[in-house]
């Protein structure tokens, strides 16, 4: 037995049952395994770990995963334990139709049967596109065995014609040029290339690297894991050193529910704020705590982020990307700056709390990450709005808000599905103005199915001439972590399930009220209930498959889109063998 601490073992290794035993089924599991050139001392009860893999050459945010894995098998074997790869489903953010929302779920249901069915003892997660993060973390968490995370990285910097250009934050710009006249295809083309320029994952603090930031917010990555660039050698360190360091949780049954505590998730709430992180965290982080049985609600949001200043100067809400956040010291320096309202004390993988993690982090660059007296927006964190327009919640990210629009009242101009806003958007006779409200409905996880990130769409072309750069929008999908503009998101119960949105005419006025959390249809009761007798639920998406069993049980927004049965955790224990 090689690892040091064997003798310190808290409990007896999982991975006996399979590798440690003098019967027929240990003969077959060793046997087949030894096809690899594993020798059999490798089997002499040294920890096991996998190395979960969203590797695919169709999820390009990942697609340097099996040299990261490399990396993470080395530190594994420096600390005497054993690796195995395996791969799970990957969801590419680009690629992917309808949305890889509509797959975070199943990803999770492979990543959490894949770990317990197999011997591992710990677990390393390789996670970097949009949803493969919350995707593992959730599979993990219902399995429960010592788990750490290792992002990808973003990409470095894109650069085009002399300026830095983000991921996602100038897809959306050079669209609308291209709408204005201000930008030709042959541009667009060029800039694409100039986008993504190395691997790794969106370089904006978009949906990933919010999601990275969470992972380490959490304690469940290593210090530096939200920001090193993917192609940067200290990336392969920290994957080198995650191998080494489960190797040891695996002796010190550091399980990942002892990890990711209600403290944690407070904690990774309030760091969202100070990053100014995507909306998209909001579904992800109550989807992963509501598998390992921590209460949060969007109420916990709203409650943690209200106060919280923003203290990272990053597209979509500012001006740098990732490699100068890293440059600048990192999520490190963002946990310093507000270390006052952290649970200084929450256990993070490496044995240190957070704030040992942190507490010494240097800021080397205070245009990026500014002081916490002095914060680059005073308002960080997600509103969480209600009224009869959202009787379960609705969220709006006031840092990438027009602040003259967080309280305004406006005209209705409505749109049924995703199609109806494709067919009429840009018609020239469309009856809109800039001071309307537009609202797009049936794009919720049953509506669209799947809940992707069309809550940003772009505005009518028309009004884009006129030089309006802002509308209040209002729809029950989410939108892209990349995106900017006063759009409500998530508003629960969606459309497609009965929610007030069904409800809404071209023509009726919304009240949207950000300081008061207020998000309001004028309509009177007695008219919205003749509505309501008139609405009919829309056509199924799917009679069978993946989509039926998806539409049939996945949860509304503010309960995080998990499948009803899949919330909670079974553990990792699994009785019989298969021969
Ligand atoms: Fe993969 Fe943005 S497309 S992280």
């Amino acid at each position: 037995m090689s690892s040091d601490s064997a003798n310190t073992r808290r409990k007896p290794l999982r991975s006996t049952q399979w590798f440690g035993r003098h019967d027929r089924d240990a003969l077959v599991h060793r046997s087949w395994m030894k096809n690899q050139g594993i020798p059999h001392d490798q089997f002499d009860g040294r920890p096991v770990i996998g190395i979960c893999n969203t590797w695919s050459e169709a999820t390009p945010c990942n697609a340097h995963f099996r040299e990261l894995a490399d990396h993470v098998r080395r530190g594994v074997l420096d600390a005497g334990g054993f690796p195995i790869e395996f791969p799970v489903m990957s969801l590419g953010e680009t690629l992917m139709r309808p949305t890889t929302m509509l797959f975070r779920n199943q990803c999770a249901m492979d990543v959490e049967e894949s770990i317990r069915a197999n011997p591992f003892d710990g677990v390393v997660l390789l996670m970097g596109c949009d949803k493969t993060t919350p995707a593992l973390l959730m599979g993990a968490a219902s399995c429960d065995l010592p788990t750490i995370g290792v992002s990808g990285g973003p990409m470095l910097n894109g650069k085009f014609r002399g300026h830095d250009i983000g991921s996602g934050t100038h897809v959306w710009k050079f669209t609308e040029m291209l709408k204005t006249g201000e930008m030709t295809e042959a541009d667009t083309i060029e800039a694409e290339s100039c986008m993504s320029r190395s691997a790794g994952h969106c370089m904006t603090m978009g949906t990933a690297s919010t999601m990275a930031s969470m992972v380490e917010a959490l304690g469940m990555g290593l210090p530096t894991n939200a920001a090193i660039p993917a192609v940067d050698s200290r990336r392969k360190v920290l994957a080198r050193s995650a191998g080494r360091r489960i190797v040891r949780m695996v002796d010190e049954d550091l399980t990942m529910s002892r990890i990711a505590t209600r403290q944690a998730f407070e904690n990774a709430i309030m760091v969202n704020g100070a990053i100014g992180g995507s909306t998209n965290a909001v579904v992800h982080l109550l989807a992963i705590a509501g598998r390992l049985g921590v209460p949060l609600s969007l109420d916990d949001w709203d409650r943690l982020g209200r106060t919280m200043p923003c203290v990272v100067n990053l597209m979509p809400s500012g001006e740098f990307l990732m490699e100068d956040f890293y440059y600048a010291g990192g999520l490190p320096v963002v946990i310093r700056e507000i270390g006052e309202w952290l649970h200084k004390g929450a256990l993070t993988v490496n044995g240190r709390t957070l704030w040992d993690n942190s507490k010494d982090a240097v800021n080397y660059d205070e245009r990026v990450i500014t002081p916490v007296a002095r914060p680059f927006k005073p308002q960080g964190g997600i509103a969480v709005l209600r009224g009869n327009l959202a009787p379960d919640g609705a969220v709006l990210k006031p840092s990438a808000a027009t602040p003259q629009l967080m309280q305004h009242r406006g005209r209705a101009v409505v749109f049924d599905d995703i199609d109806d806003l494709h067919r009429r958007i840009d018609d020239p006779a469309l009856d809109v103005n800039a001071d309307d409200i537009l609202v797009l409905r049936n794009c919720g996880p049953k509506g669209y199915p799947g809940f992707p990130e069309v809550g940003n769409f772009a505005l009518p072309a028309k009004l884009l001439k006129q030089g309006v750069t802002d509308m209040v929008r209002i729809s029950d999908a989410r939108m892209s972590g990349t995106a900017y503009g006063t759009v409500v998101l998530h508003t629960a119960p969606e459309a497609a399930a009965g929610g007030p949105l069904a409800l809404v005419e071209t023509g009726d006025t919304i009240e949207l009220d950000v300081e008061r959390r207020r998000l309001h249809l004028d309509v009177a009761d007695d008219e919205l209930a003749r509505r309501r007798a008139r609405w009919r639920p829309p056509a199924a998406h799917a009679r069978r498959g993946w989509v039926k069993l998806y539409c049939d049980t996945v949860q509304q927004a503010d309960k995080g889109v998990d499948l009803e049965f899949l919330v909670g955790s079974s553990g990792a224990p699994v009785g019989r063998e298969s021969h």
